[in-house]
């Protein structure tokens, strides 16, 4: 959070110092923010509307629209947008982040119609003449503004049983795999959980009991290393009524996912798996 706080585009001082050696040497230096596209080694700065889904369950008897005005950067990002109206304009705006890098999967949230992180969208990307058009991520019940009850998403990672399953005596070296083996589960081990797949799936958003396409990709994690013993468990819990057979192929989920994982993919091996069992 400090590094946004100590932005140096926003110091005042650094800005002033900028400007001084720039107006001392004849060099461009960085300055502070300008409204408009500005000379070289300047961020340019421009006017933006956030429309943000507002929701106060102490207040409010259903969700609304509220917009803001702000001035931003070139460099930054829906994130940054979110709390600039937070320290600035509304500081009971709530939403979830930590890292701000892309690492923890706090922040997923629709941006203009489809799931992003804000972390990771930056607002020069995005059509800054229309107003940015953020709210919480489907299927999930709202807690308050962009914050959702994840509870029913980590029940369904919890129960296809996301850790190594290993029977009989614990060996006296590391399990060993080979490169090949590894690299069969390698793309599902880049999930961060962020719930952009399943709340971007329609199943889902008509079934909230549809394991959905995060679980199965965890699954798919254990399912396919060959270290791991638990596979024919998984598999027959994915086979329930509510499990990988409810997936329609709409590919929501792999264009949603921030960490690029080929999500429906890891869903059709699964499927496969089951109907091979052959591992
Ligand atoms: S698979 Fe991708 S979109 Fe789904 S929870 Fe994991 S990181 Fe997020
Ligand atoms: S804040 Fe951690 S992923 Fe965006």
């Amino acid at each position: 959070m400090s590094t946004f706080e100590t932005s140096p585009r926003e110091t005042n001082g650094e800005a002033a110092s900028a400007k001084s050696a720039e107006t001392a040497s004849g060099l461009p230096g960085r300055k502070g923010p300008v409204e408009g596209q500005g000379g070289a080694g300047e961020v340019p700065s421009f006017t933006i509307t956030l429309k943000l889904r507002r929701y106060d369950p102490e207040k409010d008897s259903e969700p609304h629209w509220e917009d803001y005005q702000l001035t931003m950067h070139g460099t930054d990002r829906v994130l940054d947008a979110l709390h600039k109206v937070k320290w600035e304009q509304d500081g009971t705006l709530t939403f979830r982040r930590s890292c701000a890098h892309g690492v923890c999967g706090s922040d997923a949230m629709r941006i203009n119609g489809r799931n992003r992180l804000a972390c990771k969208t930056l607002l020069k990307d995005l059509d800054i003449k229309k107003p940015i058009v953020v709210e919480p991520i489907k299927g999930l019940p709202i807690e308050k503004d962009l914050i959702v009850d994840m509870e029913p998403f980590f029940a369904a990672y919890r129960e296809v049983m996301p850790f190594l399953i290993t029977k009989g005596a614990e060996p006296t070296r590391e399990r060993i795999q080979s490169q090949a083996d590894r690299e069969r589960f390698d793309d599902t081990t880049k999930c961060i959980l962020c719930a952009a797949c399943t709340s971007s799936c329609p199943v889902f958003w008509n079934d909230g009991q549809y394991f959905g396409p995060a679980a199965i990709v965890n699954a798919h994690r254990f399912i396919f290393d060959t270290r791991d013993q638990g596979s024919d468990l998984r598999l027959e819990i994915l086979n329930d009524k509510e499990g990988v057979w409810r997936c329609r192929t709409t590919f929501n989920c792999s264009e949603a996912c921030p960490r690029g994982i080929q999500v429906t993919k890891a869903i059709a091996e699964v499927k496969q798996a089951l109907i091979s069992r052959k591992l």
